[in-house]
């Protein structure tokens, strides 16, 4: 038997094994190369910009120099840069509160579309809130509640309505933290002369805001639309957030309601006009993973969607529609937050006040008609 027939013996089809092996080999290396190259294609398609190249119609490519005229480069967001007030900074420190910026790690991951917000956050500084660091597990009550701060917004046309409310909470007795966003510099001085350990003021322009709501309008719509960011800003300080609208009057503890069931929802809301549109007029959002992340996609609504400019309470009504964020939500009766147009009714009123916790002027005109319907029913707690 010669060497070629033992082969053959032993191992059968080995030389013819070979061969195929061999061609196997160059087929996946053409087919790697053939990736390869398609792979830098598309990948130049889209960063056209980085590698210099622009790709033509014809789909040969030639290379340029960068920034050529022909590369669309996308245009980032933009935000308005806060101007850091030192001065009151220095005053609040001087009546001892400790301020501090908004903590730079934000206790959840930034959406990417959001990392301009991120950067402009890390600036905003809130007034005797320190970063607290809470897990989303943690459990509180009535008797051992959460850190939270009750959040509200004013301009120079509500400061009586404001001091309204505050009376009626004064009458309730209740020593929960106040942080009221002062819009404009008349309001704010007026607010600041009036700082107590409870209830702090911050002028809004001290915050930077992103895309739209960084918008120079001074409407009142605006204003309101700017509260999610100041949210924001303090969930991510850890602190819940209770967000009342100030042409309200409150006659019942309506926390008492948030902390007899904690456990059971993430957010707590008045109702609007229409069953379960969400009326900001009370709204309590949990320090947690997903409600931070709920309120990122309101704001991200709020300052970069294309289209109509929406009211805060719109966009709000859309993404608790669609609650992606799976969120345990409660709306609360309208026989305790009923609408303006309830409370302000003496037919429902009649009825219904005692049921009460907070009554709402919304539906009612601007300061002036509140104040006036405010009178008619006997909730205007301070002299003229
Ligand atoms: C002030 O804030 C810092 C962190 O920002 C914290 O370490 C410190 O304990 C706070 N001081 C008081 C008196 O709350
Ligand atoms: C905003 O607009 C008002 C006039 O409408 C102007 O007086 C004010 O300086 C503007 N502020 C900024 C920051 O551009
Ligand atoms: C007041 O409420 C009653 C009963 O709910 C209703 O019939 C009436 O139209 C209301 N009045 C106004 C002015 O809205």
């Amino acid at each position: 038997m010669n060497r070629r027939s033992v082969l053959s013996l032993i191992c059968p089809g080995r030389l013819l094994t070979v061969r195929m092996f061999v061609t196997v080999l160059i087929i996946q290396m053409v087919v790697t190369l053939l990736i390869v190259l398609s792979t830098r294609y598309s990948d130049a398609t889209r960063k056209g910009v980085e590698l210099g190249i622009v790709i033509r119609g014809n789909g040969r490519h030639k290379h340029r120099p960068h920034h050529h005229p022909e590369v669309e480069v996308p245009e980032r967001p933009k935000f308005k840069r806060p101007s850091i007030d030192l001065n009151a900074i220095n005053k609040f420190r001087k009546l001892g509160f400790n301020v501090s910026s908004v903590h730079r790690e934000p206790m959840i991951p930034v959406p990417s579309k959001m990392a301009e917000l991120k950067e402009a956050l890390s600036e905003n500084v809130l007034p005797g809130l320190f970063q607290i660091f809470r897990t989303d597990s943690q459990q509180f009550t009535y008797d051992t509640p959460p850190p939270f701060v009750i959040l509200t917004a004013t301009d120079k046309n509500f400061i009586d309505l404001a001091e309204n409310w505050r009376e009626s909470i004064r009458r309730l007795g209740l020593s929960y933290d106040v942080l009221l966003m002062a819009e404009d510099e008349e309001s704010h001085k007026y607010f600041f002369e009036r700082t107590t350990e409870r209830f702090r003021t911050v002028l809004s322009t001290q915050f930077a805001l992103p895309g739209k709501l960084a918008k120079n309008i001074s409407t009142y719509q605006q204003l309101i639309r700017r509260r999610t960011v100041y949210i924001l800003s303090i969930l991510q300080s850890g602190y819940d957030v209770l967000l009342v609208d100030i042409d309200a009057v409150w006659f019942k503890d309506p926390v008492k309601l948030v902390l007899d069931e904690y456990d059971k929802y993430d957010i707590w809301l008045a109702q609007g006009k229409q069953a379960r549109f969400p009326c900001p007029c009370f709204f309590y959002m949990k320090s947690t993973s997903v409600v931070i992340k709920m309120v990122y996609d309101w704001i991200e609504r709020l300052a970069y969607y294309g289209g109509k400019v929406e009211t805060d309470q719109v966009a709000l009504s859309f993404i608790l529609a669609a609650n992606k964020r799976n969120l345990g939500i409660k709306y609360f009766d309208y026989y305790e937050f009923p609408i303006g147009k309830q409370f302000f009714n003496w037919t429902w009123h009649d009825q219904f006040a005692d049921r009460v916790y907070i009554a709402h002027g919304n539906h009612l005109g601007r300061s002036v008609g509140k104040v006036s319907k405010f009178k008619e029913f006997k909730v205007w707690l301070i002299d003229d």
